[in-house]
């Protein structure tokens, strides 16, 4: 079976641009690939995060990969500090990674804009991620538009160790969807959609109540003219609106241009919200349901086991390569 990595920052709401362009889309792996989903606690804390609220917000992560409808029979569900691994390959990945490449990593540039001081994990971030992909000898690395500049490093980061070291690691292929891999802000279509957006009027969040969800959209921003035409040159903002209602409803865009010939954008935004409401009560329920079970500690815990195992020997497997010491064995590490 192929391998499928991916992860996801605990770092906040999750938002419909991570439910529409990565988690919902790391269901359809699950039947084909041996799959590992990844909450990346230790990419959250590039930036703050108060000690009180990261736990709750590791386990609403990990109840959003539930209520996705990932199953933990056929994934790998776990937390990344919970497997040592990830951080002591990074290590070794940045010493095979140049000063140079990574600051020409855009979300590095766009993170550090203005800001006097920023820590030096988030420079050092996208090797962390890289270590993160190779540790399962991953295939294919499900992600938004976002990551891609990313997923191309770590390929550069395995063939420039595979070179120098000898056949280690496998180089994997980002794989991004057509349409929806950079949902846009409802207040600014030029924009990602980001849960780091200061006005909570450019996101929906997957907790928003059906009230909220109606609001945002309501007063999401539209392009002059009324008609609705998927154009995103022209118009951007309802381009994004289209691609929303497409990706919660599988209709196309044409079929949607057709929906709505003739009507205006208060028709159009009425009808979006109710289908994003559609898409989004179900997870919250089933949210709900997985709260209440208790199952989530033993799940993250097998989770953990599992990656261990598998990330062990490949960690094992690059010490060697680059000579440092196996005193204490990676895979002879217990967890607790
Ligand atoms: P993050 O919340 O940054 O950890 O992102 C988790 C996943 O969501 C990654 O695969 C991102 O590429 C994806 N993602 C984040 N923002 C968006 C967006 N606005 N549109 C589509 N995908 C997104
Ligand atoms: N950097 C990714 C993001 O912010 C999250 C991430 C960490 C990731 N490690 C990964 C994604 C490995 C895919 C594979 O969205």
């Amino acid at each position: 079976m192929k391998r499928a990595f991916s992860g996801v920052q605990p770092s906040g709401v999750l938002h419909l641009g991570n439910y529409l362009g990565a988690i919902r889309r790391f269901t359809d792996f699950q039947d084909e690939y041996d799959c590992y989903f990844c909450i990346v606690d230790l990419h959250a804390i590039t930036v703050y995060q108060d000690p009180k609220e990261l736990p709750k917000q590791i386990d609403d992560t990990a109840l959003y990969y539930l209520a996705s409808g990932l199953d933990p029979e056929k994934v790998t569900m776990f937390v990344q500090s919970d497997v040592p691994c990830h951080a002591e390959l990074s290590w070794m990945l940045e010493c095979v990674s140049t000063f140079g490449e990574l600051s020409r990593m855009t979300q590095f540039k766009d993170k550090s804009k203005g800001k006097e001081s920023f820590s030096s994990g988030l420079f050092t971030y996208p090797v962390l991620m890289a270590a993160d992909i190779l540790l399962y000898d991953a295939d294919v690395v499900p992600v938004g538009e976002d990551q891609k500049q990313h997923v191309e490093l770590c390929r550069n980061i395995a063939e420039r160790f595979n070179s120098r070291y000898g056949e280690t690691f496998k180089v994997p292929e980002a794989v991004i969807p057509e349409f929806g891999a950079r949902l846009k802000s409802l207040q600014d279509p030029l924009k990602k959609m980001s849960k780091s957006d200061p006005n909570p009027l450019g996101y929906i969040s997957l907790s928003d109540s059906k009230d909220e969800i109606a609001n945002k959209v309501r007063r999401a921003v539209t392009d002059s003219g009324r008609e609705i035409v998927y154009s995103p040159e022209d118009k951007p903002a309802i381009a994004n609106l289209i691609t929303i209602y497409s990706l919660c409803t599988g209709l196309g865009f044409t079929e949607i241009e057709q929906r709505f010939a003739g009507k205006g954008y208060a028709d159009f935004k009425k009808e979006l919200a109710d289908v994003v409401i559609e898409t989004i009560t179900p997870i919250q329920e089933k949210y709900a349901e997985y709260a209440g079970s208790g199952m989530l500690s033993s799940t993250l815990k097998e989770g953990a086991e599992r990656a261990n195992q598998v990330s062990s020997q490949v960690l094992k497997r690059a010490k060697q390569r680059m000579g440092l010491s196996l005193l204490a064995d990676p895979t002879e590490r217990k967890l607790l």
